[in-house]
């Protein structure tokens, strides 16, 4: 019996490439930074909480790759140009097994927030949703108190549709709002991009990388991380459940 073939990016997602940052599957090596920058209070106040150690990140890596080799999500790494590894990390997740539909998480270390790193990325990884994966329907989730993810949706044309009462749980057991965003293939296609207007200053934003990139090799210097096993079990994170612990 003739079966139809899965997608090209079931065995392995391109490589998206910005003038800010290029876009590539996480892998292994980049487990400690993305511990140490994702672990931080400032990240992790409006995402459920991160995997615990620099082992279990290189068991969401394995996890993540699997996830995309069974086409149930893909996970591409934000890898500033200047730097090697992943700094951050953007996620899809299918809503239904056709893919018309899909969610998107993400987080970046702090130390990059307002460089115009993520607004590329997103923008990378949005195109090729749309383009290649033929995803009509992006939708996210944001707490409500969560002023610069819900300022970075909006920045990307995305529509808040409704509020989600009481959605969110928190780790301290109460509940928050959340902001149900959503970003139509039709709506991107028109969109009025903030990059061809010249409201970015891309001179300005490769200063400001570079100069955390430099932060951040002296502290991988100092810390003189080292690149896990490839054999951690699997360990789910950002829009999924979290395994207990
Ligand atoms: C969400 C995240 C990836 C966005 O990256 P970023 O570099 O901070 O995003 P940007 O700076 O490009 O955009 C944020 C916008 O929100 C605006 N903003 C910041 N605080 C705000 C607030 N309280 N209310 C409204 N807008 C706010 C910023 O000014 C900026 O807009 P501008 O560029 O027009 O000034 C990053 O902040 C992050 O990793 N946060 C922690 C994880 C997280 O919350 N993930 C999202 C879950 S939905």
């Amino acid at each position: 019996m003739m079966g139809i073939d899965p997608p090209f990016w079931y065995d392995g997602l391109p490589r998206l490439t910005g003038s800010l940052v290029h876009l590539r599957e996480v892998v292994s090596a980049d487990a400690p930074l993305l511990f140490e920058l994702l672990s931080d209070p400032a990240v992790t106040e409006h995402i459920s909480p991160p995997p615990p150690s620099v082992e279990k990140f290189a068991g969401f890596i394995r996890w993540a790759h699997q996830q995309r080799s069974e086409g149930r999500s893909v996970t591409y790494g934000i890898v500033p140009r200047g730097l090697e590894t992943a700094v951050g990390i953007l996620q899809l997740r299918a809503l239904d097994p056709t893919w018309i539909a899909a969610e998107w998480g993400f987080a970046v270390g702090a130390a990059f927030w307002g460089t115009g790193l993520f607004a590329e990325a997103a923008r990378l990884t949005a195109t090729f949703a749309f383009e290649q994966m033929h995803v009509d329907r992006i939708e996210a989730r944001a707490a409500v108190t969560n002023g610069r993810g819900n300022g970075a949706l909006h920045k990307m044309g995305a529509a808040a549709e409704s509020c989600l009462a009481r959605s969110l749980r928190r780790p301290d057991g109460g509940y928050e709002d959340q902001l149900l965003w959503s970003l139509r293939a039709e709506d991107w296609r028109c969109r009025d991009d903030p990059f061809a207007r010249g409201r970015f200053d891309a001179a300005a934003a490769k200063r400001a990388i570079r100069e955390r990139i430099q932060a951040v090799q002296n502290e991988l210097a100092r810390d003189s991380a080292t690149t896990p096993a490839d054999d951690a079990s699997f360990y789910p994170f950002l829009l999924t459940v979290q395994p207990k612990s």
